[in-house]
This record gives C-alpha cells, sequence and structure tokens, in this order.
C-alpha cells in the first residue's frame, strides 16, 4: 500500500481504512487504557529502575496492534525483534549486513503470517486479519503476496512509530516541566500536546515520492524518474507555518498543521489511532508517575528515518499522596 499507486493503492487501502476510522478507534480507547496500565503495573512491581522504551513505550502500541490484527499476545517479543531487525530497510544507505539481517527478519515475519493465515481460515475472530483473509478468498480479493504485504506493514507501521511518539513525548515533557505542569492543571490540553510532540520531534522524519513525469515544484524542476525526498520534520519547523518553531509548548493553536502523517492518498491510515495511544499513553504514565525522572541521557535509535529512543533508563516514583 504504502508504495503503490491508484488503482491498485484505492483497492488496498479500502480493505483497513474502516478498522482505523474515528468511530473504530474510540471504541478501542478503554481497552488502550486498560492496556496501559497493566504495563505500568508490570513496571512498578519490577522498579524502581526501568528503561521505559522496552517496558512501556513500545509494548503499548505493539499490544493494541496485535489485538486488533488478531495477532497473539505471546508473540510479542518476537515481533520487537523481527522489527528491529527489519526496520533499517527504511533507511537509505544501510550496510549489506544490516540489509541481510532485515530480509532475514522480513521472511520470518512473512512464513509466521502464512501459517497464521491458514489457522485464522479455520477459526476467523473479529479482526483485521480475518477479514482481510476473507477477502483474499473471494475472487479478485488479494494475492497472498499482497495479502501478506498488507498485514506485515500494518503489524510495523502499527509498532515501529509510535513508540517514537511515546518515548519522544516522555524525553520532552521531563526536560520542559512547566509544560507538564500545564497539563496537570488543563488534562483537556493533552490532545494539542501529542500534536506538540509529533511536530516537534517528528516519529517519521522523512518519506519519498517518484515523481512519474516532469513537474515544478516551489521553483525546482523535478523531472520524471527523479526520487523527490519530502523532509517531514523539517517542514514541521517552517517559520511560514509556525509561529515559534522552534519552542516546545503544549499550547498553540498551530500545532495541528503539522506534516508528521504525511499528506495526500499516503496520509497515514493510523493516524487516529497513533495519537489516541500517544495520548493514553502519555497521561497514563505521567499521572501515575508525575516525578518520573530519566537516570541518563535517552540513547537515540540509529536510524535517520525513524526518530525515536531504543534505550530510555528512568526511576519510577509513585504518585504522592495528599496529607
Ligand atoms: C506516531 C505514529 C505514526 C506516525 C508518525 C506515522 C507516520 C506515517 C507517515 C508519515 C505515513 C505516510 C508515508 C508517505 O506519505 O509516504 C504513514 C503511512 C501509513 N501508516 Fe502511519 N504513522 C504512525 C502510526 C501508524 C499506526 C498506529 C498505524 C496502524 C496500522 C499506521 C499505518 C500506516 C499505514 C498502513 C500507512 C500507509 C498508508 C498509505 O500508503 O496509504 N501508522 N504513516
Amino acid at each position: 500500500m504504502l508504495v503503490a499507486d491508484p488503482p491498485e493503492h484505492t483497492r488496498y487501502r479500502r480493505l483497513v481504512t474502516r478498522a482505523f476510522s474515528a468511530r473504530a478507534v474510540a471504541a478501542l480507547r478503554t481497552r488502550t487504557e486498560e492496556i496501559a496500565e497493566e504495563l505500568l503495573d508490570a513496571m512498578a512491581a519490577g522498579g524502581p529502575q526501568v528503561d521505559l522504551v522496552r517496558g512501556y513505550a513500545a509494548l503499548l502500541p505493539l499490544t493494541v496492534i496485535a489485538e486488533v490484527l488478531g495477532a497473539p499476545r505471546a508473540m510479542r517479543e518476537q515481533f520487537l525483534r523481527w522489527g528491529a531487525d527489519g526496520v533499517p530497510l527504511v533507511d537509505f544507505g544501510i550496510r549489506y549486513r544490516e540489509f541481510r539481517r532485515g530480509e532475514l527478519a522480513v521472511d520470518a515475519l512473512h512464513g509466521w503470517m502464512l501459517q497464521h493465515f491458514e489457522a485464522l481460515r479455520r477459526d476467523p475472530g473479529e479482526n483485521i486479519l480475518s477479514a482481510l483473509v476473507a477477502a483474499r478468498d473471494e475472487s479478485g480479493g488479494l494475492s497472498d503476496d499482497e495479502l501478506s504485504s498488507m498485514a506485515m506493514l500494518l503489524l510495523e507501521a502499527g509498532f515501529e512509530t509510535t513508540v517514537n511518539l511515546i518515548g519522544n513525548g516522555v524525553a520532552l515533557l521531563t526536560r520542559h516541566r512547566d509544560q507538564l505542569e500545564v497539563l496537570r492543571c488543563a488534562p483537556g490540553r493533552w490532545p494539542g500536546a501529542v500534536d506538540e510532540v509529533l511536530r516537534f520531534d517528528s516519529p517519521v522524519q522523512r518519506t519519498a515520492r517518484l515523481a512519474h513525469r516532469s513537474v515544478e515544484i516551489a521553483g525546482e524542476r523535478v523531472r520524471a524518474g527523479e526520487l523527490v525526498i519530502a523532509q517531514l520534520g523539517g517542514a514541521n519547523r517552517d517559520p511560514a507555518v509556525f509561529a515559534d518553531p522552534q519552542r516546545f509548548d503544549v499550547t498553540p493553536a498551530d500545532a495541528g498543521k503539522h506534516l508528521a502523517f504525511s499528506a495526500g492518498i499516503h496520509y497515514c491510515v493510523g493516524a487516529a489511532l497513533a495519537k489516541m495511544e500517544g495520548e493514553v499513553g502519555l497521561h497514563a504514565l505521567f499521572d501515575r508517575f508525575p516525578d518520573l525522572a530519566l537516570t541518563v541521557p535517552p540513547r537515540r535509535r540509529p536510524s535517520p528515518v525513524l526518530r525515536g529512543y531504543d534505550r530510555m533508563p528512568a526511576t519510577l516514583s509513585p504518585k504522592r499522596v495528599p496529607a
């Protein structure tokens, strides 16, 4: 879907949009809150020293998307490993060793998907993968390769990006305590704060398009066949669009104008889901641990496309009980 043009793109997208509509996402909010609380309980039990990426930011979106897709919870650690090995494939100029490791991970996930589709055929559930398998089996539906590619895209896009939204949000809010205080006094501002995290520290920094024909964009000539790289993270700091682009501020009216989910026909299918997960995930975390502090500077993941952290050591201190 991500690299297809119409009419294929339209056909793929039509199969999944309903599952990620605003209505479908609203129905998932309570379950997401329960998952967040479960993960916070587990971290609190193992704390006070934790890695917020492994223990929380990665597991929250992964658990949600696994449930949406009808993939077993027991596979989460394996999905994380395949995801970590596969992610460099979205970068440019990677080393051959990383490329091979990525390909092996994709092959392994593809193999797992094929046997999982068989299980869903025998025993379908109320989830998108079961619906896609049924679409596969209708005449004119999806081929096996299309089905597997769609399933892998939804799974990977569903957790390898939102982990960065939550991690980047934690890093920014622990560094800007005044902004956290604003949210504590006005919890209704959380959705705006999530947009500001997406704008200020965009989890997907860039995407690309291949020109089908020669065009002129903003005074630049692009010839047919040329690759155009769109730097979404740069656009999100554009002073022509944002009043004070270099400042992290959870209250501005213009934060929602960001391009963190891209634009046009490939606009992120999971945008509403990601925003809801970011809001629930960050709000629940800071509500439970208001004095949460990072113990050492968090470590950035090496990818230039996916901007986030792969390690975030922190000390948890429980909520203060009012005297
Ligand atoms: C903070 C989290 C997320 C960010 C920043 C993000 C960002 C993006 C961006 C920038 C694109 C468009 C790429 C382009 O224009 O070439 C995209 C597409 C896509 N995203 Fe997300 N995404 C996030 C979460 C999710 C989630 C939770 C899902 C759930 C399934 C998802 C599924 C997809 C899919 C399927 C596409 C392809 C859409 C198409 O090609 O029509 N994303 N995302």
